[in-house]
């Protein structure tokens, strides 16, 4: 861990009801005080405005899974980045690899949502991540590469550094099988230097989040490295004990 201060995000994804969603978001707000890293929450918009006035004042942060990449207009079904930051959000994830594998997101619409929650002046959390048949032929440079070759491009370099990246090897997101430290930090100095060749501020100042079973027992092991800045969770952010113990590990 590093002088970036330490964020530990929870991705709910499509999981709650509405009084369960509430219930967590309570046992998070009572058990939060004192960790000394950022914690933030994304759950099922609908859910937004629920969690985040029971989050108000305390210090854990409400982010979206997804926005559209336009602002406003004939575009159903959609929400924008303007609205989830009148709701209150202060981050929303992009990229993330379910949305690229199961409905189709690009690289390239993957950077215009990046760039819509930047221009509504939230924080974006940009996934990239490759699949074990990419690992195993030989591609992980090359798909690192495409992924965040494409944000750049589009909000360039400078504004990355407003923007908080997330690894997440497909390979390991739900399955209970980790990267293991020394696999994320070889992936995270792989991003960093790739930053640093465009510009060494940014790349000091950008977060890298390790995401794919981080657990509250392989937490602290992850987080210890030169390049991890904390994790994104999914399934075991949906246990506010759990959650809590990861936010300890990265305090
Ligand atoms: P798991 O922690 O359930 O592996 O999910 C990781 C993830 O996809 C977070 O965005």
């Amino acid at each position: 861990m590093s002088v970036r201060r330490p964020l530990v995000a929870g991705n709910w994804k499509l999981n709650g009801s509405r009084e369960s969603v509430k219930a967590l978001a309570s046992a998070l707000s009572a058990g939060a005080q004192g960790l000394s890293c950022d914690l933030l929450v994304c759950p099922v918009s609908v859910h937004i405005a629920d969690v985040q006035s029971l989050l108000e004042n305390t210090v854990v942060q409400v982010g979206a899974q997804n926005c559209s990449d336009e602002d406003a207009g004939a575009y159903t079904g959609e929400v924008s980045a303007v609205m989830l930051k009148e709701f209150g959000c202060s981050h929303i994830i992009t990229g993330h690899s379910e949305r690229r594998a199961l409905y189709g997101e690009t690289s390239s619409i993957v950077a215009k949502k990046t760039a819509a929650a930047l221009r509504s002046g939230l924080t974006p959390i940009v996934c990239i991540g490759e699949t074990l048949e990419q690992r195993q032929a030989g591609q992980l440079q090359s798909v690192i590469d495409e992924q965040l070759d494409a944000v750049i491009n589009e909000i360039g370099i400078e504004a990355v550094g407003d923007a908080v990246i997330a690894y997440e090897p497909v390979w390991a997101i739900g399955t209970g099988q980790s990267a293991s430290a020394e696999q994320a930090q070889e992936v995270h100095a792989m991003i960093r230097s790739k930053l640093q060749a465009l510009d060494a501020a940014v790349a000091e100042k950008t977060p890298i989040l390790y995401g794919g079973s981080v657990k509250p027992d392989n937490a602290a092991e992850l987080f210890s490295q030169a390049d991890i800045d904390g994790g994104l969770i999914g399934g075991a952010a949906l246990d506010a004990a759990s959650f809590l113990a990861i936010g300890k590990a990265a305090s």
